[in-house]
């Protein structure tokens, strides 16, 4: 039989070798996840012993993260915004830089917390939307998907979070998902496209391009496909007032910028990520 401490530590230098970034954190996510305790008390009891189901469960998840799998998607769940997201295979794991995005739309609606509509180009698992759903408590929202297997996780989120009476999913690409009556109707787009380069997909981390799936990472030779895409169609359904909100990949300031201003729009702002990227970019009429 095994211990809590003695699992843990054979999972932790198990990472080790294998020089996974965050081998103690995972280790110790993965052990109290299988023996079914909070991480107190893994502190407090590290010698009471796994049951031979949750022995058999941590063996299971020790053996898909040595296969490169993250943390978040062998326990279905991944934190955003201080909630719990239910991920599945369709949708990307969410990313912590993404909440710089739902930041600075909050910031650009300011106070006002009226009827807004918003829309959300590719919403994955809902976090973006789901997330400021819960912030604009009179808004209502529209998350679009490609995926159905990916909208049907974000309308799962939705209800868990309390905002599923205010969200409406459609799946479809980008604005041909949506019906002619929604032209000019929306106060806030907000999108995280897929904007990575077919030549940047072959230097990702493996949890990357293993696990997340492919139509949520790759935008074409210059990740720029999504973008031009949404940019060209975005003043036909946003409102007098309302602004497009895009999560960049590093370096795309200036080429949105630019793609932005081709088709009318103003660049309203930007905002930078934790490690200094313009993350974000706010463009308007
Ligand atoms: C980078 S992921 C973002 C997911 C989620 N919004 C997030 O931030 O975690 C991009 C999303 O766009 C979706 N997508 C890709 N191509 C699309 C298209 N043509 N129309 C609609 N959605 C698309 C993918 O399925 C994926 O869910």
């Amino acid at each position: 039989m095994a211990t809590r401490a003695t699992a843990f530590r054979s999972a932790w230098s198990q990472f080790r070798d294998l020089q996974l970034e965050s081998a103690e954190l995972d280790a110790r996510l993965i052990l109290c996840a299988a023996a079914e305790c909070s991480e107190l008390s893994f502190i407090t009891d590290p010698d009471v012993e796994l049951t031979s189901p949750q022995l058999k469960t941590f063996e299971t998840y020790v053996m898909r993260r040595c296969a490169r799998e993250p943390v978040a998607r062998l326990l279905g769940e991944r934190e955003f915004w201080g909630l719990p997201f239910a991920l599945g295979p369709d949708t990307l794991d969410p990313r912590a830089d993404t909440e710089v995005l739902v930041e600075a739309v909050l910031e650009q609606v300011g106070k006002a917390n009226g009827r807004l509509n918003v829309l959300d180009l590719g919403t994955g698992s809902g976090c973006i939307l789901i997330a400021l759903l819960r912030e604009l408590s009179h808004a209502q929202g529209t998350g679009v998907d490609v995926s159905a297997g990916a909208l049907r996780v974000a309308a799962l989120n939705a209800e868990r979070h309390g905002v599923g009476d205010r969200t409406n999913m459609r799946p479809g690409s980008w604005f041909q998902a949506l019906p002619e009556t929604s032209k000019k109707q929306f106060d806030v787009i907000v999108s995280n496209p897929p904007y990575i380069t077919i030549e940047e997909m072959e230097a990702l981390a493996p949890e990357v391009s293993l696990f997340d799936p492919p139509a949520a990472l790759v935008a074409g030779v210059d990740g720029l496909d999504a973008y031009r895409v949404i940019i060209e169609g975005a003043q036909d359904y946003l409102s007098l007032t309302g602004f497009l909100a895009f999560e960049l990949g590093a370096g795309q300031f200036d080429a949105v910028s630019a793609l932005g201003r081709a088709a009318g729009l103003r660049v309203l702002g930007g905002r930078d990520d934790l490690a200094g990227h313009k993350r974000v970019i706010l463009l308007g009429a």
